[in-house]
């Protein structure tokens, strides 16, 4: 017993969690996931597993990604991402519909398939059921050989590294750097991108991971704003654009582990309905970086001011306007809007941890919930 607990002490690197360890571990995961492949300097952008089956994902009519969870959250940004660069429409699957729905597959339709695990079985019969259609299935998957790895005709790993806390965070990060990777190869053989578009890009892929090195010094503050709200009983998170799946990501973190009721939204269609719930007690996160929605989701900031909410807003730094106007303020590092996800959904991260730890929730092993999904 004495003999696993230190083994697990050893595992965890100092850190409390396995879960605060692998949000640490990021600037590397991610710069592991990037090794080898991507070289802005050199010109470089290579992914080894996709060579073979590339002119299908080229000339592919529609994309369809069929994920679950956090997996299916990577999902909705590459939808934002090959969209942008690719000029290919996307369709973002939940596994667990798809499989059920009799979907229309039609030749020249490629699928992604994302999953960390690789063994949800949702995912893995979606994958089977696309096969079977005659689709060809790429794989974005962290565990190596895994079922999912094996089922796919073609992809790439994350290289994130094990994770072992239930609530994804390193390998959703590793799964955006895939996704972007894969995408801007399609772009660049496509020539939906220009070369210059494409090397800027390629630039700032490199910069990440020292840009979450930087979001993640923001954990002592991030804590103290987690003590504020530990008692809250629910949360919206709201964000647009590229930054309106890391809401839905948020939301999702912070459900999974501390229990707290949380909903994420794109920040416009919140007068749709969440907000009727906003009044002085509703805590609001507000993914609200300098990119091309800023306005707007500071014109929603000012709609939830109004109604009293407590707005928390991911901002960022140096930004003069959203301070004057939320409660609390988180200032992340400024990049390309298409490659913020990967640093905006540091703070959240952080957030839902350090809220769950004071609430006493199993971090690591959530109630309810398991690491990998293998009934339907
Ligand atoms: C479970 C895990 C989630 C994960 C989801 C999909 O619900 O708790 O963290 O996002 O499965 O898993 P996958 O391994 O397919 O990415």
């Amino acid at each position: 017993q004495t003999v696993d607990l230190e083994l697990e002490a050893i595992e965890k690197g100092g850190f409390e969690h396995f879960m605060l360890k692998e949000i640490f571990e990021q600037p590397r995961s991610i710069s592991d996931c990037m090794r080898g492949r991507l070289d802005a300097q050199k010109g470089r952008l290579v992914l080894g597993g996709l060579r073979e089956y590339l002119a299908k994902l080229t000339n592919a009519d529609r994309i369809l990604i069929v994920a679950c969870g956090t997996s299916w959250h990577a999902g909705l940004v590459a939808e934002y991402f090959f969209e942008e660069f690719c000029r290919i429409p996307v369709e973002v699957e939940y596994a667990s519909e798809f499989r059920y729905r009799n979907p229309v597959i039609r030749e020249g339709d490629v699928v992604i398939a994302i999953s960390q695990s690789g063994e949800t079985a949702d995912t893995l019969a979606a994958i089977e059921l696309a096969k079977s259609k005659g689709a060809i299935i790429f794989g974005v998957c962290n565990v190596v050989g895994s079922s999912i790895a094996r089922a796919t005709h073609a992809g790439a790993y994350t290289h994130a590294g094990p994770e072992i806390g239930v609530a994804s965070t390193k390998a959703f990060t590793a799964q955006l750097t895939v996704l972007n990777m894969i995408a801007l190869i399609v772009a660049q053989k496509k020539g939906t991108i220009t070369e210059q578009k494409l090397h800027e890009l390629l630039v700032e892929m490199e910069t990440i991971p020292a840009k979450v090195e930087r979001a993640l010094k923001l954990n002592d503050q991030i804590e103290s704003i987690a003590a504020e709200f530990k008692d809250a009983r629910n949360f919206i998170y709201l964000g647009r654009g590229y930054n309106f799946p890391v809401a839905l990501e948020g939301a999702l973190k912070l459900k999974e582990i501390s229990y707290i009721h949380a909903e994420g939204y794109p920040a416009a269609e919140m007068k749709h309905g969440p907000i009727a719930l906003i009044d002085e007690e509703m805590p609001v996160v507000f993914i609200a970086t300098n990119d091309s929605s800023y306005e707007k989701v500071v014109s929603n900031i000012q709609e939830v001011r109004a109604r009293k909410g407590r707005v928390i807003a991911i901002v960022t730094e140096g930004d003069k306007l959203i301070p004057k106007m939320a409660e609390f303020v988180i200032e992340v590092p400024s990049v390309h809007e298409a490659l913020m996800p990967m640093v905006s959904v540091v703070p959240l991260q952080l957030l839902s941890y350090h809220i769950a730890v004071m609430r006493g929730c199993n971090v690591d092993q959530p109630r309810n919930l398991a690491k990998s999904v293998t009934v339907e």
